[in-house]
């Protein structure tokens, strides 16, 4: 061949090259549709009989028999049928296909299979779900989108705050018009407190007071000391705060109440209470008592306190983000009570399946599937409801700590006086002396 012919070969062959790496940084959805997905595609059909045989998803039926003259002759010995499935559909970062369940098979099944089928098509995750009775979707996904989530924008809005990407690349947001209160579970460094951390940067330069009560001394909220209108470091102190919080609501009620309205937000807006948003680190600290009867008498209280913010508040614009690695009734049975009035569930990485049976179970059990598989290097990674009713996998922002507190500093010129709550806390301080 001439010389010639080959170096133009090569040079194709490396402008191809080029060309492909590109793509594969800069338009990855691309990428996948050119190349990832066709292989994928083909290896997902290419391997589904073996892959259904393996995990116990096909089923044998009785040889077939035929009639060959007047003599009954056995068909095959008895050969296992892999369910059926759809051909693989291209998502943005995946593909999805359905299965029909046999007779007498459960999603659950292959809930079990997914990590196989992890295997057998190479991808990062699959998630199980059934959108209709007998069958299943199995969602791929071929790279996880949370490894280096983008952070989406979204409008800024009063008591909204931008926390995170959803694993569907649009972007996570807490906002506490839509539903006012949340609880964020997980074990120790799944990210709880960066969340709170996030909400906290994310509020502080909205006319709202924001008030922390962090019992593990005010390690984790007194960063942001600048921007809170009360910090309560201890349970005495959590009593003291959520005491002064109950009657303010008392006064909310009584205006709310002369003006003929439902809520502060009918209120005209000279007459509005600034909304209050109440940070809650570690709720164990605030339930569990050591057996004294001042510590009962406190977990009480404590209990009693946020029941009656969760159950009147919202229309009051007061609002309760509570975070905490148990929320279980072995802390007593106030804290049922208080989850169920927390409607925005966010659940990381638990310990135990319990915590987020707890955290998601009574919305939805897709969800909890998907939280419970959340792992230990995931940090930040999270499962979380939506206004809707709809759940999502999703990620936090990650503030670091000296951007959080100069955010904290830089707005501190917002922070509302909560004088009711201070005086509460200056006369524990002359208490306790
Ligand atoms: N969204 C996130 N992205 C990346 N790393 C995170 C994220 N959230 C938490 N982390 C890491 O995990 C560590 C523990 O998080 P933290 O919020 O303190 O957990 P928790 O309060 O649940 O114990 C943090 O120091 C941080 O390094
Ligand atoms: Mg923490």
């Amino acid at each position: 061949m001439e010389p010639i012919l080959i170096a133009f070969g090569l040079a194709v062959v490396a402008l191809l090259l080029v060309v492909g790496d590109l793509v594969r940084r800069h338009r990855p959805t691309w990428h996948w549709y050119l190349t990832g997905y066709p292989v994928t595609a083909w290896r997902v059909a290419s391997t589904w009989r073996r892959v259904a045989l393996l995990n116990d998803l096909a089923v044998s039926r009785l040889p077939a028999r035929t009639l060959v003259g007047h003599l009954l002759v056995k068909g095959d010995p008895v050969r296992p049928v892999a369910p059926r499935i759809s051909f693989p559909r291209a998502t943005r970062m995946g593909l999805s296909v359905v299965v029909r369940l046999h007779a007498g098979q459960t999603p659950a099944t292959y809930m079990q299979a997914a990590d196989a089928l992890v295997h057998a098509w190479k991808v990062h995750a699959v998630r199980v779900t059934s959108p209709e009775r007998g069958l299943v979707l199995l969602t791929a996904t071929a790279t996880d989108p949370l490894l280096r989530p983008g952070l989406a924008s979204a409008p800024a809005e009063l008591l909204s705050a931008l926390i995170g990407a959803l694993e569907t690349g649009g972007a996570w947001v807490m906002n506490l018009r839509l539903v006012p209160h949340w609880l964020i579970a997980g074990a120790t460094r799944s990210g709880k407190s960066t969340l709170l951390a996030r909400v906290i940067t994310q509020l502080a330069p909205q006319p709202v007071a924001l008030v922390g009560i962090d019992c593990k001394g005010g390690m984790e909220l007194g960063l942001f000391t600048e921007r809170l209108s009360a910090l309560a470091t201890c349970r005495r102190e959590a009593v003291a705060v959520l005491t002064a919080l109950v009657v303010d609501m008392q006064d909310r009620m009584s205006a709310c109440r002369t003006a003929g309205v439902r809520s502060i937000w009918e209120l005209p807006d000279k007459l509005r209470p600034v909304p209050v948003v109440v940070l809650v680190d570690e709720i164990a600290e605030l339930y569990l008592s050591d057996g004294t009867r001042q510590s009962k008498a406190e977990a009480e209280q404590c209990s009693t306190l946020l029941l009656r913010l969760a159950q009147l508040g919202a229309a009051l614009g007061l609002h309760l983000v509570v975070a905490g690695q148990r929320v279980g009734s072995d802390l007593g049975p106030g804290v049922t009570a208080l989850r169920a009035q927390l409607g925005g569930r966010i659940c990381h990485r638990v310990n135990d399946p319990g915590t987020a049976e707890m955290t998601l179970g009574d919305l939805n059990k897709d969800a909890v599937a998907v939280a419970q598989a959340i792992t230990a290097q995931e940090r930040g990674v999270a499962v979380c409801t939506g206004p809707d009713g709809g759940w999502a996998r999703a990620r936090s922002h990650l503030t670091p700590t000296d951007e959080a507190v100069a955010t904290a500093r830089k707005h501190s010129g917002m922070t509302p006086e909560l004088p009711a709550i201070e005086r509460a806390l200056v006369a524990l301080d002359g208490d306790g002396k």
